[in-house]
């Protein structure tokens, strides 16, 4: 083989570009190669003679493989866009969105992962090289050149002539794309005023999670109940998540120093918070009744109910909003209104 020889102190060679483009394909890899100081130790094309039964079986192992990322993409999309996701306590189908949407992108990866893997060992031309390594920025001939090497790699894929493999790909590639977009559908609708209404409005009844009604008899002082609105609704969807409630009733002798404004919020010895965690949105739920402070377990922010859950400790930057509530003629209780704060965790519109 004669060609252009890499120069022992690193610089670029030389070569005739007009050898060079007047040469075929390996001639040109022959050429770029040395110049840039690569040898070809040994090369070997998987299948000498093209359209044997084994590189059919290959070729259709490899595009089964991009089906299936294909299928696994499409499983995805259909899946994210008919299983029901909203948290709804009386219809649990709703935990099978996450292991659906994680199987069916595992399974569409897998595919496409295999599917090139498979390709590289199957089919593409097998070859081991060894290259010196130089520094320098390259010349306009090692640019040509190496656009010729790059032309030559996509040759020994053998993509050009296996259209089985085309479409296979092209179809994985639509896999990928579409496990990257649908997901983004999700934010195509922007929430109204959802973020800002819970399920409590004026007369709303307090129920616990077995509908059971609440009097103020029901709690002895310095016990806690987690209730939510007695509306036909009040246990299902978003309603819960955004309005469930701990219902406090303080031990003989604590007194709250109440928020601004919020003065008659509680009823008699009773307070009502929500239960979800201004920090990050986790129930706050462990009630120590000696100190009058609740305890949310997952940062450890502690709000103080006798300075109307103020945080006094963690994390959690805001008190927990209060419900105003008070007992209806028929003795049981109810809420004044709405929370006249936001719910939960704080994002981009809420301090
Ligand atoms: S969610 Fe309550 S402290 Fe973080």
């Amino acid at each position: 083989m004669s060609g252009p020889q890499h120069p022992a102190d690193g610089t670029p060679g030389e070569v005739d570009l007009d050898e060079f483009r007047g040469s075929d394909v390996e001639r040109q890899t022959e050429i770029a190669t040395e110049l840039d100081g690569v040898t070809i130790l040994h090369r070997r094309e998987r299948f000498p003679v093209p359209g044997t039964k084994a590189e059919r079986r290959a070729e259709r192992a490899v595009a089964a493989c991009f089906v299936m990322a294909f299928l696994g993409a499409l499983a995805f999309t259909v899946f994210y866009i008919v299983l029901p996701w909203q948290y709804d306590i009386s219809n649990k189908d709703y935990v099978w969105f996450t292991p659906v949407m994680g199987v069916t992108m595992a399974i569409s990866l897998f595919g496409f992962g295999v599917g090139a893997v498979l390709w590289a060992k199957l089919l593409i031309t097998e070859e081991e090289t060894v290259q010196e390594r130089h520094s320098g920025r390259s010349t306009a001939a090692n640019r040509e050149t190496t656009t010729a090497i790059l032309a030559d790699g996509i040759g020994m894929t053998g993509i050009a002539r296996r259209s089985l493999l085309q479409r296979a790909l092209g179809l994985s590639g639509l896999a990928l794309g579409a496990l990257a977009i649908v997901p983004l559908g999700g934010l195509i609708k922007k929430p109204k005023g959802e973020l800002f209404r819970t399920g409590w409005s004026q007369g709303v009844r307090l129920m616990t999670a077995d509908r059971r009604l609440i009097r103020p008899g029901d709690l002895e002082a310095g016990s806690i109940a987690t209730v939510f609105p007695a509306t036909p609704d009040g246990l299902t969807t978003q309603v819960v998540a955004d309005s469930v409630v701990l219902l406090v009733r303080l031990r003989p002798g604590q007194t709250v120093r109440a928020r601004a404004g919020q003065a008659d919020f509680g009823w008699e010895d009773y307070l009502a918070y929500s239960k979800i965690c201004t920090h990050a949105g986790c129930p706050a739920s462990l009630y120590e009744q000696q100190t009058g402070r609740l305890l949310c377990p997952c940062h450890q922010s502690q709000f103080d109910l006798l300075q109307d859950a103020k945080p006094v400790f963690g994390p959690a930057a805001r008190p927990l909003p209060k419900l105003a509530i008070t007992v209806d003629d028929e003795g049981y209780f109810v809420a004044k209104k709405d929370f006249d704060e936001p719910i939960g965790p704080s994002f981009w519109e809420r301090p």
